[in-house]
């Protein structure tokens, strides 16, 4: 990120518009707070750094797998990470809409852009507070990301709503690519708490199953990742028969589907 924006977005990262993600905070017990604790260097160079994180794994995957992408909604962009990564990448978007529910994160994130010599015309963000449908017609988008979002939604009824939303604002034959920690881990991935996501504790996010979330996605076409996933970590290349199982190991669930004209057609009422 180039000069002024690199120290502004510092800025506005301390004064705690990072993207909530807990286990930044390092410690679980203050994880609710830690937008609003100091933030050390070392935490405000892992904000900065999150659009090399997401080129290097979200949009390495999404090339592999889908030729280019028009009109792109990045949903909970948080600082604009994912979604400075998505306007960079070989999909060669025209246009990326970054919305999040939470308003202060939204400055970051267009500072963020501006940092990449990215303009408004090409990447812009979106205040879209929880619980409400998406701001955009249905059949919009070539592709829509929602990259550990689902595991903040507090109810499980909310979180499929929430998924409906994603689809129906999907052009027939588009994309959706879904990221959620996988819950089959003995600490949770965000506030690394013993069986997190399972206990459900209000307050802290935890992780839907892969069968829920399956269910979810029901009448869409999947994109079976489990080989591709598996053969991208080298010590694991050889281990192909074991995909299926073997990513569920993974701390990230990861779930590409095409749109189909199937039974998520209806408008959303709400978004989380
Ligand atoms: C960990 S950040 C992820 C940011 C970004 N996608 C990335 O991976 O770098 C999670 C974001 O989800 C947002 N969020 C949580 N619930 C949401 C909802 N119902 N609708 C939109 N955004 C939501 C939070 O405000 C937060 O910015």
């Amino acid at each position: 990120m180039k000069e002024p924006y690199l120290t502004r977005f510092k800025q506005l990262i301390q004064r705690g518009s990072a993207s909530r993600d807990i286990h930044d905070a390092g410690d679980a017990a203050q994880a609710p707070d830690a937008a609003a604790a100091p933030a050390s260097e070392a935490f405000l160079m892992r904000e900065v750094n999150r659009v090399q994180m997401h080129a290097a794994g979200l949009c390495m995957l999404l090339a592999d797998h889908i030729a280019t992408a028009a009109m792109v909604l990045d949903v909970g962009c948080g600082t604009g990470g994912t979604t400075v990564a998505l306007a960079l990448s070989a999909l060669a978007p025209k246009r990326v809409i970054g919305v999040d529910a939470d308003a202060s994160t939204l400055e970051a994130a267009e500072v963020r852009a501006l940092g990449h010599d990215l303009e408004p015309e090409k990447v812009s963000f979106q205040h879209v507070p929880a619980g409400q449908p998406l701001p955009f017609a249905s059949g919009s988008f070539d592709l829509v990301t929602c990259v550990s979002v689902l595991e903040f939604i507090t109810s499980s009824a909310a979180r499929e709503q929430f998924v409906r939303e994603l689809l129906r604002v999907l052009r027939p034959g588009g994309y959706l690519f879904l990221a959620t920690p996988s819950p089959f881990r003995l600490r949770d991935y965000h506030s690394r708490r013993f069986l997190g996501d399972w206990r459900r504790t209000p307050g802290h996010p935890w992780s839907t199953p892969p069968w829920v979330i399956a269910r979810w996605l029901q009448g869409q076409e999947h994109v079976p990742l489990a080989v591709y996933r598996v053969k991208r970590r080298r010590a694991l290349r050889f281990a192909g028969p074991f995909a299926g199982l073997l990513q569920w190991a993974f701390p990230w669930q990861q779930w590409l589907v095409i749109r189909t004209d199937g039974p998520n057609e209806t408008t959303g009422t709400g978004t989380g």
